[in-house]
């Protein structure tokens, strides 16, 4: 089975002092970048494009699309932006990333700046993090010190700068436009799009926002070509991506793999679920990705087969939970969590979200009737296509799909007057 694994961003990880700029190169690190800059910044565009590369931030847009939409003809400064506020629940590829090989972060930062004609970059990293924000700060003055950035890189005629930002904290500041909002020092809520930001983004300039493993993906596809990543992966979900395999699972952990390896192939590489344990649900994208079952352990891991499927391929974070979980109080967890973190702009969102605990918590006591389901769905729809940006949509996401796939666990707390399940048994959400 270890051969369906393609280990290209993390293949590196257990090298020794991975992170510095000797291992990097040690291995051919900025290699990508001395072939890039010999290259017209279109053709690089170009290069992405044919890739077929697609956003690895959860939503999936054509990464070399988004770059053909910067206006070259508008005079204002070119941005890029990593977003590398990682904060989806489960959602842990782009800070081990970080950590262990910042440099190919940063060299996808320099190629990708250099395509869009961009001589400003940021890395937009969530403010919890600090280790993390450490290593990319070490990380871009040991490539200032060696001459992959700043002036003239390496004699090309090309200047960047780049600026590691430490956010405070939001999730909210994930979704790109309350990213920028709080990179340009407001609160962080999001904007109204459009005009999305590769037309009006930081300081109203085209700009454009990457997740960290996008823009990482890049050096590869220079360095071997548009056909090579093209080949990996499904027909229209190509090349290779992170899965972060965690919960109750033997070996946890992230697997590299090309898209449409399916969730069965995942756990068989990571050891199968916990021992005497049966699966019961996962995420295959965090936790604003609808819920699937055992049903589903074959549908591949694709934007397409997720999709049809009923729920979204997203980040990619396999959230495994077995028999010894009860769906009803993970629900309420992570609906908790949305409550906390809505930003407040939109009503939908802000109070729907308190609503939604409010009733959850209650049928997760036992209190109240099956009408309280409907009340939930309800409650659901009102947020659901009505909320200001993703988050409130992504809170529904896991209600709807529970009382789908689990009604009857519901009602089983309303007949026992509370939670069925041990808490004790189960090692998440207990
Ligand atoms: P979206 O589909 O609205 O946009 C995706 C990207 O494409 C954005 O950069 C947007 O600017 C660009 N885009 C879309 N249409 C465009 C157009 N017509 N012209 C120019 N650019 C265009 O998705 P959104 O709301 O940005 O993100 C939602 C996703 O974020 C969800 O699918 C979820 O999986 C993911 N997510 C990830 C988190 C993480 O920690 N990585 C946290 C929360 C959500």
């Amino acid at each position: 089975m270890t051969d369906t694994l393609t280990p290209v961003l993390t293949d590196n990880w257990d090298q020794e002092r991975s992170w510095t700029l000797e291992a990097y190169e040690s291995r051919g690190g900025y290699g990508a970048l001395r072939k890039a800059l010999g290259m017209a910044p279109d053709a690089i565009i170009e290069e992405v494009k044919e890739s077929g590369l697609r956003g690895r931030g959860g939503a999936g847009f054509p990464t070399g699309m988004k770059w053909g939409f910067i206006p070259q003809d508008n005079p204002r400064p070119k941005y890029l932006v990593v977003n590398a506020d990682e904060s989806e629940p489960g959602t842990c590829k782009d800070i081990p990333l970080m950590m262990a090989t910042p440099h190919t972060l940063l060299e996808g930062v320099i190629i990708s700046s250099y395509a869009i004609r961009a001589n400003k970059a940021f890395i937009y990293i969530r403010g919890e993090v600090l280790h993390v924000i450490r290593r990319v700060q070490k990380a871009v003055q040991e490539a200032y010190l060696a001459g992959h950035l700043g002036k003239d890189i390496h004699g090309s005629g090309y200047d960047l700068d780049v600026v590691v930002h430490a956010g405070a904290g939001a999730y909210i500041c994930g979704e790109e436009t309350a990213l920028l909002e709080g990179l340009e020092g407001r609160r962080g809520q999001p904007r109204l799009r459009p005009p999305f930001p590769a037309v009006a983004g930081l300081y109203a300039s085209p700009t454009v926002i990457n997740n960290v493993e996008s823009i990482a993906s890049v050096p590869s596809i220079i360095e071997h070509g548009h056909g090579w990543f093209a080949g990996l992966g499904t027909e229209k979900s190509k090349g290779y991506g992170i899965f972060s395999l965690s919960g109750h699972v033997t070996n946890p952990g992230q697997f590299e793999a090309p898209l449409g390896i399916t969730l069965r192939e995942l756990l068989e590489l990571a050891g199968g679920v916990r021992e005497g344990h049966e699966l019961k649900f996962w995420t295959p994208g965090g936790s604003s990705t609808p819920l699937l079952t055992a049903e589903h352990l074959d549908v591949p891991l694709d934007f397409e087969a997720i999709g049809a499927a009923g729920s979204m391929l997203g980040t990619r974070a396999l959230q495994i939970f077995d028999d010894t979980t009860c769906v009803v109080r993970a629900v309420l967890r992570w609906t908790e969590f949305y409550k906390h973190e809505s930003c407040g702009k939109c009503t939908p969102c802000r109070e729907g979200t308190w609503w939604l605990v409010q009733t959850l918590a209650a049928l997760e006591r036992g209190e109240g009737s099956e009408a309280d389901l409907e009340l939930l769905l309800d409650q659901c729809d009102n947020i659901l296509g009505r909320a200001f940006c993703a988050l409130g949509d992504g809170a529904t996401s896991p209600i709807t799909s529970s009382i789908q796939y689990f009604r009857q666990e519901y009602l089983d707390h309303l007949s026992h007057g509370g939670c069925p399940f041990d808490p004790a048994a189960s090692t998440v959400f207990s």
